[in-house]
């Protein structure tokens, strides 16, 4: 029998999604699912005119870096954001995910390092693994509401084989928000080190109190990288369509390449990412309010728990929890596999996978407020119940 690549035994299984598949054993269990960050919200009526207006004679190929109607509407999108955006300086992508995959691969080789604020967006790892690269972790915490650590500390933490600083902003698992301060600073302590940035901003829209500031906002210089995506801001997490964005001239046409070795992003996606793009401004104040309420209930239902610790996310819909538990990812297994509160169970992400060393995760989970806010009450509910019962 061949072997496979030391690369396959690498990797990882996605926290997210891994308790998916025990719940699915427990077909007449109600779980509510809170472990995976996809919204029950509707995707919004342009976008679904969008799939039934798409009636091709054949469904071609389209060009690599995306069809010119969609980066062009990208590009006065995220023109708003005050950067002077062409469309070469798009490319379309397969979900934010093949963005970030195309940034890892066009800046490092095997061996290189991507210095990333911890915790952190989990296929983070997975896509280090594909193109060998190394996440290394820059611990935050949360008492300071996750904030990234002082130029020393971070000059403490580069060597020869460092090659990019990522985070997400708004933070996923964090909810953590950086200013136009720290966001500035990053940026320059970046340049100072010849390192690119990636500034993964696939939830810009969703924020409560102020809205975080996009890389764009600052120039987006030619070290700098943008991710977006439709797939949370647009409850169109299926439809797989991305962006990434940079004014880097020589990068974009090496982003170009990759694109040509997977051929082209969907067409079907494009068009409703053009119908996206241009949704009026009051559409995001919708999903803010949503998503506002949402965070609101399931913040008061989990920090009433006895010996239950979180932070109140300032954007995206996440918040890791700190629970009075010896193991979480045991305890996660438990909600699914042994308790019930009438018939009904949660499902939650095991906070390890979400640092390079699962260890530090490990008293915590994260939440996504993805459901109606009566279901994430009745989830605390549930959840402490657990508690309790794990306890006893
Ligand atoms: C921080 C972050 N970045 C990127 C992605 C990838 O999203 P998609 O590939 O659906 O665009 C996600 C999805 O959850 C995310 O949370």
């Amino acid at each position: 029998m061949p072997t496979l690549s030391a690369r396959a035994h690498t990797l990882q299984e996605s926290p997210i999604r891994k308790l998916d598949l025990t719940a699915m054993r427990f077909p007449e269990v109600r779980f509510h699912r809170l472990n995976i960050g996809q919204p029950d919200v509707p995707t919004p009526g342009p976008l679904l005119e969008a799939i039934r207006a798409f009636q091709p004679e054949v469904v071609a190929y389209g060009p690599a870096s995306g069809l010119p109607a969609c980066r062009d509407a990208a590009a006065a999108y995220h023109s708003r954001w005050g950067a002077s955006l062409q469309r070469e300086h798009v490319a379309v992508t397969t979900g934010g995910s093949e963005a970030l995959l195309f940034a890892f691969a066009a800046m490092c080789d095997p061996g290189d390092e991507i210095l990333v604020p911890e915790p952190y967006y989990t296929n983070y790892n997975g896509f280090g693994t594909v193109v060998g690269v190394t996440i290394r972790p820059i611990a935050t915490r949360l008492e300071d509401g996750f904030a990234i650590p002082s130029d020393d500390v971070l000059d403490g933490l580069v060597n020869e084989r460092t090659r990019a600083i990522l985070f997400s902003n708004p933070g996923n698992p964090t909810g953590a928000v950086y200013g136009r301060d720290e966001l500035e600073r990053i940026i320059r302590w970046a340049a100072r080190k010849d390192l690119f940035v990636i500034a993964d901003e696939v939830y810009r829209r969703i924020w409560f109190d102020t809205p975080p500031t996009s890389a764009l906002e600052l120039g987006a210089p030619d070290h700098v990288v943008i991710i977006d995506s439709l797939s949370k801001t647009y409850s169109a997490c299926g439809i797989r369509l991305g962006f990434l964005i940079s004014q880097n001239g020589e990068l974009m046409e090496k982003v170009e390449r990759l694109g040509q070795s997977r051929l082209g992003p969907q067409p079907l996606a494009q068009h409703v990412g053009i119908a996206a793009l241009g949704l009026p401004e009051d559409y995001y104040e919708h999903i803010r309010h949503i998503y506002r309420e949402r965070v609101d209930a399931m913040m008061q239902a989990v920090t009433a728990v006895d010996g239950v610790r979180a932070n109140r996310p300032a954007g995206a819909f996440y918040s890791m929890l700190d629970l009075p538990v010896d193991d979480a990812d045991a305890f996660a297994r438990f909600l699914i596999t042994d308790f019930r509160l009438d018939g009904e169970s949660v499902v939650v992400a095991p906070g390890g996978g979400f640092y390079a060393d699962p260890a530090r995760g490990r008293s915590q989970i994260r939440l996504a407020a993805v459901l109606e806010r009566d279901r994430i009450e009745r989830a605390a509910e549930i959840l402490a119940a657990g508690i309790r019962a794990y306890g006893a």
